[in-house]
């Protein structure tokens, strides 16, 4: 227990629900406010940290799932991506398990690649016609933010377009999600968070509610297997990402910061491994966790990288991991100086020994060890090598406005000739 009894003479802690708990501050003590200040100087208030509610996880796991499923009564939605396709070898897999259930299964296989409102409201529509109880969600980020509107849209009523831009709120809870995420990077599984892209106005936005947290995860290394190497490559910098700026972030989170902290020790001894290996089940199982605690972590906010690559993506339709591998290293290059020390612990679980270097040397060693793992995973990240047009760069400044990612924590102060900048170096 980490309140000592001397401390809680500064705290009334109230508890206002089993699930959540509020800490008010009477006075500040020394000892408080140093363990709980961040940057600017502001006590942290309330913090929702959300979770999914139990996690299984190791080879074949996926197997447990005959067992989680406990009311034969409750129809399954089967989701899952379009350019995954039904016919990858897990889909079998799965389905050869839940054939051991009398459960009926509906499979709805037409989401795409980034999600967008009219996905959300087919799967809506196809879920209300059979009566559905429980959602699988086997599939990357698209699918499991997809699973996560299409939860609570049958419980809350409305259209996903009228939560995302505030116009309803959402009030109850959805129906059970189970997530098996069959790629390692997002996170999604773990957060409170929906990316919904909507065409018409040309944005991705996100709605952001603890209901909207899976209620059971599952990784299985054996998921991830037939990922492609490019793939791999992608979402693995999408989840270093995440923990880098969840980590270099002012906002001063003890659980994100432990959280991306390993995140990063992992995938930097298996993300390359992953890719030049793909059979390599603990490299394989390692990245999945890595993910799933770089999602975590993400409760202390994104930076700049993350701020750009919605509206990159919008713009100009690059894929999520793609827009943040394309920005990502020149955002590391504008932050170091504004974070020069955690910089340096991020080297020293890069594996560069620390400890005969000066911080300027320490904390550059974390922006080559990273430039050097994209080189390791062949990711030529710029804006040519997608054919992307620099005349579009205002487009994407102007997008930028309407993204729910929040750059005030990220460690540089960012404006939008920052921002700019950013982009033109990664041309
Ligand atoms: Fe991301």
């Amino acid at each position: 227990m980490w309140l000592t009894l001397k401390t809680l003479l500064y705290l009334d802690i109230k508890f206002i629900s089993e699930e959540f708990s509020i800490i008010n501050f009477k006075s500040f003590g020394k000892r408080i406010s140093v363990m709980n200040m961040n940057k600017k100087g502001k006590v942290l208030e309330i913090v929702d940290y959300c979770m999914p509610k139990r996690t299984i996880y190791g080879l074949n796991s996926v197997k447990k799932l005959k067992n989680e499923i406990v009311d034969n009564k409750k129809n399954i939605l089967y989701l899952t991506c379009k350019n995954n396709g039904k016919y990858l070898p897990f889909h079998f897999y799965i389905m050869n398990i839940l054939d051991s259930i009398s459960n009926k299964v509906f499979i709805f296989d037409e989401i795409e690649s980034e999600p967008s409102a009219q996905d959300v409201d087919l799967a809506v529509k196809y879920a209300k016609e059979n009566n559905i109880g429980i959602i699988l969600a086997v599939g990357g980020g698209s699918v499991i933010d997809t699973a996560k509107a299409v939860s609570f849209l049958l419980t809350n009523p409305g259209s996903v377009t009228e939560y995302q831009i505030g116009k309803k709120e959402i009030k109850k809870r959805g129906i059970d999600i189970i997530a098996i995420p069959t790629t390692s990077g997002t996170g999604a599984e773990v957060t409170k968070v929906a990316v919904i892209a909507n065409k018409e106005k040309k944005i991705k936005k996100s709605i952001i509610h603890p209901y909207l947290v899976p209620n059971l995860v599952i990784l299985d290394p054996n998921l991830t297997k037939s990922l492609p190497p490019k793939l791999t490559a992608l979402t693995g910098i999408d989840a270093l990402s995440h923990a880098i700026e969840a980590y270099v972030s002012l906002f001063e989170i003890p659980f994100a910061k432990a959280t991306a902290l390993k995140s990063i020790e992992l995938i930097s001894k298996n993300l390359v491994e992953s890719y030049k290996n793909p059979d390599n089940l603990e490299a394989r199982m390692n990245m999945l966790i890595a993910s799933y605690l770089s999602g975590l972590s993400l409760i202390a906010s994104v930076g700049a990288a993350h701020r750009l690559a919605q509206p990159i993506s919008s713009v100009t339709g690059l894929s999520h991991s793609e827009a943040v591998s394309v920005v990502l290293i020149n955002v590391l290059k504008i932050n170091r100086e504004f974070c020069k020390e955690k910089f340096r612990d991020i080297a020293s679980l890069l594996g560069v020994n620390i400890c005969e270097m000066n911080l300027d040397q320490a904390s550059n060693k974390t922006v080559e060890l990273i430039e050097k793992m994209f080189y390791d995973l062949n990711i030529n990240a710029s804006f040519k090598s997608y054919n992307i047009d620099p005349i579009l760069f205002p487009e994407i400044i102007e997008n930028a406005k309407n993204t729910t990612s929040h750059l005030i924590y990220n460690p540089r102060p960012i404006n939008n000739n920052i921002l700019l900048e950013i982009l033109e170096k990664s041309q």
